[in-house]
Parts: C-alpha cells; structure tokens; sequence
C-alpha cells in the first residue's frame, strides 16, 4: 500500500465518485488502459479488491469504501497545502467548490463577478440545488462552502449570515388584493396557492408561518422551480411566497405585485455553512471574509433595476403595494 502513488488514488477516487472507469479517464484525461492499469498496481498493493461489478454497474468492496474516505481525506489534505503554499508565495490560487441554494442564484453572480475579478487564480465550481440536497453534500462534505436560507438543524456547523433575504407575497398585478393595505394573513389562506416542491427551504419557510398561524393553505399546484412559479402567478394560477430576490432577474415585465400582507415580509437571511471542525482552505477563508461584506459588493454592481429606484436585492423602501417591473 505505501507503494501506490498519488496518481494511483486520484485515479481510484474518481472512478469510485463517478461509479464508471470511462467517465473517470475522460475526466483524468487519460485513457481506459492507462486507468485499468493503475487500478490493477493499487489493487495487488491493497491486496483486497477495489470494485465489484455485478452487470454493467460498479460497486465499492468494504475494502474499496474504506480507501475511499481514506483517499477523499489525503486528496483534501494534499488540495490545502497547494493553497498555502500559494498563499506563502503571495498567490490567491486554488478551487472554490459551493453548493448553494436554487434562490441564491439571483444574488450570487453579482457576488461571483467582482471576486472572480479580485482572483483571478480562483478556480470557481458552483452547485446549485435545492436545500435538501445542499444539505446531503454539507453532510458528505463534498464542497467548500455552503449558502443556504437558515442554518441547517441537526447538524454541526458553523453558520454565519451575510445578507438579508426577505419572503413576500406575490400575485399578478391586477388581482384584487394588488393594492389593499394590511391584508391579513388568513386572507392569502384563501386564495389558490402555488408551492415550491419538497425539499425547498422556502418552501418549509411558507409551510411553519401558515402552520404556526393555524391557517391551511389552499395548493392549487406544487411547482419546483422559483421560475415556474413566477410565471404561473402571471398566468393566474394563483399566489405564491417567493424571496424578494427572485425578482432579480428575468422577473415577468411588470406583471407582478407584492402584497401588503401581515407578518410579511418574513426576514429571513442568506447564510453561509460549512461543518465545524473543516480546515478551511485559504481560497474558501478569503472568499468567507469577502462575503462578510456582501451588502456592500452587492450594492456596488449596477443593476439594471436601479431606474426604477428599486433592486430586489437591496432593502425595501418602506411602502405598502409595490408594482414589479423588471
Ligand atoms: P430553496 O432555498 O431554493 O431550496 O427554496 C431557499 C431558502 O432556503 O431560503
């Protein structure tokens, strides 16, 4: 075992995330003999087998499972010391792997941008899913860093807020409730409602505030995207709760209302995860330090909202009914 090489690993890691030694040379860049043959050396020197194949599918042995955390922990140790010592030659290098939420990704390109341009060195790798399987890769500790709309329970982490991100009630413009001041809650109760699908983390936000109230929603229709809800509201399907943030981007052209609905918005905040006890790497500590001034960078990048003196990423004047024109 001492004798396999790094390569031999990598090699290894790779054909056991992707579960096919085809995919694991395309991505390695190398070719199906040359990974059969590494696999063979590290097998005879682990001198258990690596792989069972049962059809066409490959299976970790309890051998191969255990190399497997072994490798993920060596390739992680190995990715951290080619940071520092990037870091000691005055170098901002290295990948950032995020996994962040569906609804981050309104705001994260223009936090993306300005600190892709800061580093340019910074090898950038973004996941977006779901909060449900955001948290499945936190648990696997698959990625660097985590963004999500409330720290995950149940789980040890380290969680900071880094900007504010606030639920609303939205419906097309010309509903009868586009308009009304101080409509209460058990009012939207009554009205068709458009839910995000299991698993999404505004979802569970919507679900506790309604519960908590003693109101039940009336679902017309689960949808799993903030998109498809967006444009159902339009096509007046119903209501939905979305983030303020949803409207950043390609929101339907003046076509939506946030209502003026008690205990709305609810406030919530963006955070950011990782679990306690990860050696961050320097490129994820630098980029941790940079969100700590998202507000700011936010603020910073025009938007193209900014003529009608209102970015959904910025705090809300304080009015009743606004009118959306994106
Ligand atoms: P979602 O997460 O995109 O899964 O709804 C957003 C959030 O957690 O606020």
């Amino acid at each position: 075992m001492r004798h396999s090489t790094l390569r031999q690993l990598e090699v290894f890691e790779a054909i056991a995330r992707l579960g096919n030694f085809t995919r694991a040379a395309e991505e390695l860049f190398l070719t199906q003999p040359t990974v059969s043959m590494q696999i063979k050396k590290l097998t005879e020197a682990v001198g258990l087998p690596l792989f069972e194949q049962v059809g066409k599918k490959i299976y970790l042995t309890d051998a191969g499972r255990a190399l497997h955390g072994f490798t993920r922990e060596l390739l992680d140790q190995f990715a951290r010391f080619e940071m520092t010592l990037a870091d000691m030659k005055g170098l901002k290098q290295g990948a950032l792997r995020l996994a962040v939420v569906t609804t981050a990704k309104y705001f994260a390109p223009r936090l993306l941008g300005p600190f892709c341009q800061q580093y340019p060195g910074i090898e950038m790798s973004l996941k977006v899913s779901n909060r449900e399987r955001v948290l499945e890769r936190l648990a696997d500790n698959l990625d660097d860093l985590y963004i999500l709309g409330q720290p995950p329970e149940g789980l040890d982490v380290v969680a900071e807020p880094f900007l504010e991100n606030p639920l609303v009630v939205l419906a097309p413009v010309n509903h009868p409730l586009a308009g009304k001041k101080k409509i209460p809650l058990a009012r939207v109760a009554e009205e068709p409602f458009l839910l995000r699908e299991p698993g999404s983390g505004t979802r569970m936000a919507v679900e506790r505030l309604f519960a908590e109230r003693g109101l039940k929603l009336k679902v017309r229709m689960e949808l799993g995207s903030n998109e498809a809800i967006k444009q159902a509201i339009v096509g007046g399907l119903g209501v939905s709760v979305l983030s303020r943030h949803t409207l950043a981007l390609d929101a339907p052209m003046g076509q939506l209302a946030i209502l003026d609905v008690e205990g709305f918005p609810i406030e919530r905040h963006w955070y950011v995860a990782y679990p306690s006890g990860k050696q961050l790497s320097v490129v994820a500590r630098t980029f941790l330090d940079y969100l700590k001034q998202a507000p700011k960078h936010v603020q910073d990048v025009p938007c193209h909202h900014a003529e009608q003196g209102e970015c959904p990423l910025l705090p809300a004047k304080p009015a009743g009914e606004k009118v959306v024109s994106a």
